[in-house]
């Protein structure tokens, strides 16, 4: 597939002067509104988590977490702004998008997460693939102010996923590596779905305008890749899963 504008290729004022195909911007609104969306699902996660502990070092991280996924959620509703889309506006149009499998992940942790364990999950399942997402994907964007914010989020992404990475090896002495497989069970499907379908029009769209580098199906490989290493490091292994999106545990 052949990419047509390279990274940071357009700003707002491009757009607004007409200067690129009216298609493009409406790709574009959709894929930032995802994004702001799922920041703020996973704000409002960790803004649940905070009822999960005691343990004031994991109580601190969880509020640092929290501050980072509120910014990351504004700093991406802040370049929709910039396009004339307010929030409301932005959140609406996933109305039905939402209820998709890959909403599944951030949906659960800000509805349904009960303890530290389902945070881990959380951050296993939303930190580790946003990292992906964003770093592989967005930073390249060739929307320049969607590369700028992804730039900002990434920096922190990173450390949220060493804090997944430390949390998954710390939960396996915690609460033993059954009750952990079995958490991962539940979540693992949620994770990989995060990323999408694979080959659809919409993620074309949006190899062909720059606005993502590689397809969903990619950046899941990717994603079980480090998570396989992750798990590794924690003594777990990778359960298996369905071949097609939506994926399940085989
Ligand atoms: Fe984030
Ligand atoms: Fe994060």
């Amino acid at each position: 597939m052949r990419r047509e504008f390279g990274p940071g290729s357009f700003e707002a004022a491009d757009l607004r002067a007409g200067r690129v195909d009216r298609h493009y911007e409406k790709v574009l609104t959709r894929l930032l509104s995802a994004h702001a969306l799922a920041e703020k699902l996973t704000a409002a996660g960790y803004a649940r988590a905070q009822g999960f502990t005691d343990d004031p070092a994991l109580q601190h991280t969880i509020t640092k977490n929290l501050g980072e996924e509120r910014k990351h959620a504004r700093l991406i509703y802040a370049v929709l702004e910039e396009l004339g889309v307010s929030e409301t506006r932005a959140d609406r149009s996933l109305i039905t998008a939402l209820k998709a499998p890959s909403f599944a992940a951030p949906r659960h942790f800000a509805e349904a997460a009960r303890d530290e364990l389902d945070l881990v999950m959380a951050s296993v399942s939303l930190d580790m693939t946003g990292l992906i997402m964003i770093g592989v994907n967005y930073k390249e964007s060739s929307y320049a102010p969607h590369a700028r914010a992804a730039e900002i989020i990434l920096a922190e992404e990173e450390e949220h996923e060493l804090f997944a990475a430390g949390e998954l090896r710390e939960a396996v002495d915690h609460f033993g590596a059954e009750r952990v497989t079995r958490a991962l069970h539940e979540w693992l499907p949620y994770a990989v779905n995060f990323f999408g379908p694979p080959g659809s029009g919409f993620t074309h769209d949006c190899i062909r305008y720059g606005l993502k580098v590689r397809d969903n199906a990619e950046l899941a490989e990717l994603y079980l890749s480090l998570l396989e290493r992750r798990l590794a490091q924690a003594g777990l292994a990778l359960p298996l899963l369905t071949p097609t999106y939506p994926h399940e545990l085989a």
